[in-house]
């Protein structure tokens, strides 16, 4: 099992983690990370040449796979990232209160085994005006896809070092303290249905008026399979804002945080 996770795992991730619509949104979404940025689960590294090193002073990649570890340092050394690699899991974050400016996750939150650790451990570690990045494989809001997704979720979680595709993720967000305003949904991959449901959420998908990315041009690389006819059938799901003084997404008050810490 160990070298399964440490050399094949990573070169799973490396070449199949990135097809072209995840591709386009890493690119929409990463150069919106500025300042200190932390990433969990930095794997092989694909996020580092979508970052705008005029804008990240520093990247903390918290990645616990030494063999993942070994591929993101070969990317690092292309580009002009100050990149401090992290052997630790995301449940424990080694940072300080309020001392990060964006948290990046991208197909990790859907993989940690404490789900909520690690979204307590990014409500704590960001500044107030700081924000989370995410893109996730998640639970469908379609009945059919979601028992394929329970039916599939096993072999996942073997091949994929605990990846689950049935996480209702923005829920899990808001369970662990952080608000989500507004959260974007579609079947990403030239994969079956029950394999691409992902969501994703940042600044700019928290009403600020960015357009939405356009997909369309991803759909000439959609198979004619019928599992994933409408693969690309993006939507936006708004979420209510909840009426207590919550976390965004994008920030986390200092107080909020301590009254947190308080009530635990
Ligand atoms: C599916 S890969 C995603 C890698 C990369 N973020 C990407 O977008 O391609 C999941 C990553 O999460 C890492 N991981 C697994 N458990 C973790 C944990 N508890 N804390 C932090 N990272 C974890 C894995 O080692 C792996 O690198």
């Amino acid at each position: 099992m160990g070298f399964y996770r440490d050399s094949i795992y990573p070169q799973l991730v490396s070449h199949l983690g990135d097809p072209p619509p995840i591709e386009k949104l890493r690119r929409r979404l990463l150069p919106d990370a500025r300042g200190d940025v932390l990433e969990i689960g930095a794997g092989p590294g694909v996020n580092f040449g979508h970052y705008d090193p005029t804008r990240v002073t520093r990247l903390w990649a918290l990645e616990p796979n030494a063999g993942m570890i070994r591929l993101a340092e070969r990317r690092r050394r292309d580009t002009r990232l100050n990149v401090e690699f992290i052997g630790l899991a995301g449940e424990r974050i080694p940072l300080a209160d309020a001392c990060v400016d964006t948290v990046v996750s991208t197909f990790t939150l859907c993989t940690v085994s404490g789900i909520l650790d690690a979204i307590r451990g990014i409500a704590r570690v960001l500044k107030p005006e700081g924000k989370l990045i995410f893109l996730e494989i998640s639970r469908s809001a379609d009945p059919r896809v979601q028992r394929w997704q329970r039916w599939w979720e096993p072999l996942h979680r073997a091949a994929f070092a605990g990846l689950r595709l049935t996480r209702d993720l923005p829920a899990l967000l808001e369970q662990g303290g952080l608000r989500v305003d507004q959260v974007e949904c579609g079947y990403l991959a030239r994969f079956p249905k029950s394999w691409a449901h992902c969501c994703w959420g940042s600044e700019a998908a928290l009403g600020l008026g960015r357009r939405p990315v356009d997909l369309r041009d991803c759909m000439r690389h959609a198979p004619a399979s019928p599992c994933a006819a409408d693969w690309i059938s993006s939507s936006v799901v708004p979420r209510p804002r909840l009426e207590q003084p919550t976390r965004s997404a994008s920030s986390v008050s200092r107080a909020e945080t301590r009254r947190e810490r308080s009530s635990r």
